[in-house]
């Protein structure tokens, strides 16, 4: 029997990265190692990397210099401990991080972790080593299960990479050089996947991948299947009330996925859109395949089949020649929609990506006034969407206990947190909660008879 050993995963980045931090500490369960949350305790840290936008790598090595620090005191005290570097950061410079950094001992891309393992053993024993091919297993086959008790541990949401990579090349965008070509996981694989989370008491689930709903896996009958079909296939498993699926192209929004919306109940009316500016002529130098049109259309069509969808989006600002105009379409559309919430971003150039050689970048000066300038308009549309809440009982999925005594958190279906007092046998339950009050991240509220009504969600111009 070896000796129990600690690992702690440090992840920075999307869910994806959540998702794989979470798949690394499974397979590495069955070689001894047990989660900890402190970096010191740890005989294995693995730092989940990010490379969206800048200062990814300059973030990484202070990181690692950090790291060096608790191996140097570990090794003062006869104990040895190992630095890995994964995810896309690793994906992208490969070799260069044992290069500059003495103390990584393992380097291993997005796609290779399921060797991890093997390689772990090998780096005990003194090697180096640096694993950044896209392999040709598929990784999720090599990858270990968690157990019951881990996945109790994790809560009762849960996140499944159904798909990964994408083939789109948005001019200014990382993914698809450190994610590979899109993939995506066959039906039977990932329901059997559900099907064990819910048995260990998994409510709700989030299918994930970078482009979701370009979703083409492998279906019982053996022709590639939608999104809407996986879903309507996972509604059927039960324990599973709740179902969400994450990022969303607008290229993508087929018209039986939309449907889905109109006719799954467990299909929660929240759906993450990014839609990165509302002029087209960004849009064209993003090449993103859609015009502020189409954008339009899709939500028009969604919203066709259930009123209260709430929509999300992301934004990026002073993307190169990016014009006053060009940013005023950007504030005009969100006024369009009405957005429950977006997340925002000043344009960073990538290395190797044909934005960053765009002649016409715009001055950070620039480019940060007018996120702020954008952010303004989010931060009302929020605080609109949450506000037209009070008064209203929606259905709440009761997660964890909050901070004070007898207090639970739990989410409504359009994913805002909700305090409430309830008893702790209810985490796991869906109750009506009567919204009471917002905060700034938080809706407060109390646990209601009864029947939930859905809001009339009308943000639009707010
Ligand atoms: N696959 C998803 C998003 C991936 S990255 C999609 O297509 O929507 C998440 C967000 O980061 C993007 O939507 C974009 O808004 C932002 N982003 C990506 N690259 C960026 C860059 N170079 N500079 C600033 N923001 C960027
Ligand atoms: Fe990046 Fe565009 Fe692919 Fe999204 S669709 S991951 S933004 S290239
Ligand atoms: Fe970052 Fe890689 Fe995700 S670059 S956003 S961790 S796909």
């Amino acid at each position: 029997m070896n000796k129990p050993r600690k690992v702690h995963v440090k992840s920075f980045g999307c869910q994806m990265n959540v998702y794989d931090s979470n798949r690394m500490a499974d397979s590495l369960a069955g070689a001894g190692f047990s989660e900890t949350a402190q970096a010191a305790d740890a005989d294995l840290v693995i730092l989940n990397t990010c490379n969206i936008r800048e200062k990814a790598v300059d973030k990484l090595y202070s990181e690692i210099g950090r790291m060096r620090e608790l191996k140097e005191e570990a090794a003062a005290q006869g104990r040895q401990m190992l630095i890995a570097v994964a995810g896309c950061v690793a994906q992208a410079e490969g070799q260069e991080i044992t290069r500059r950094a003495q103390a990584v001992d393992v380097v291993v891309g997005s796609q290779n972790y399921h060797r991890l393992p093997g390689m772990i053993a090998r780096a005990q024993a003194g090697e180096r080593i640096v694993d950044t091919e896209f392999p040709v297993e598929d990784r999720f086959d090599a990858l270990a299960a968690p157990t019951r008790e881990v996945i109790a541990k994790r809560g009762i949401a849960a996140f499944v990479t159904v798909q990964e990579g994408c083939d789109k090349f948005c001019t200014f965008c990382v993914v698809p050089y450190t994610r590979g070509a899109e993939v995506s996981r066959p039906v039977e694989k990932i329901a059997t996947e559900v099907e064990r989370l819910a048995s260990a008491g998994v409510r709700e689930v989030t299918l994930i991948g970078q482009n979701v709903n370009a979703y083409h896996g492998q279906g019982a009958d053996g022709r590639p299947a939608t999104l809407g079909q996986l879903l309507r296939r996972l509604s059927d498993v039960p324990g599973i009330v709740r179902l969400r699926y994450t990022t969303s192209h607008p290229c993508d929004m087929k018209d039986d996925l939309i449907a889905a919306h109109g006719d799954l109940p467990a299909l929660m009316p929240y759906v993450h859109l990014p839609v990165q500016s509302g002029s087209d002529r960004m849009l064209a130098a993003m090449n993103r395949r859609h015009t502020r049109r189409d954008y339009l259309d899709v939500i028009a069509r969604l919203r066709a089949v259930r009123s209260d969808l709430a929509f999300t989006s992301d934004f990026i600002v002073g993307f190169p020649g990016e014009t006053e105009a060009d940013f005023r379409a950007t504030l005009t559309l969100l006024d369009e929609v009405g957005f429950a919430c977006a997340y925002s971003f000043a344009y960073s150039p990538r290395p190797g990506t044909p934005a960053a050689d765009m002649a016409t970048q715009i001055p950070p000066e620039e480019q940060s006034e007018r996120l702020q300038r954008l952010q303004a308009v989010i931060n009302r549309q929020w605080r609109a969407f949450n506000a037209s809440f009070i008064g209203r009982t929606v259905e709440v999925l009761l997660e964890k206990p909050g901070r004070l005594p007898g207090q639970l958190v739990g989410k409504t279906p359009y994913l805002q947190t909700v305090q409430v007092m309830a008893r702790p046998e209810l985490i796991g339950s869906l109750v009506p909660v009567a919204i009471t009050d917002t905060g700034t991240n938080t809706l407060f509220g109390a646990l209601a008879e009864g029947k939930t009504e859905m809001p009339a969600l009308a943000t639009a111009g707010a």
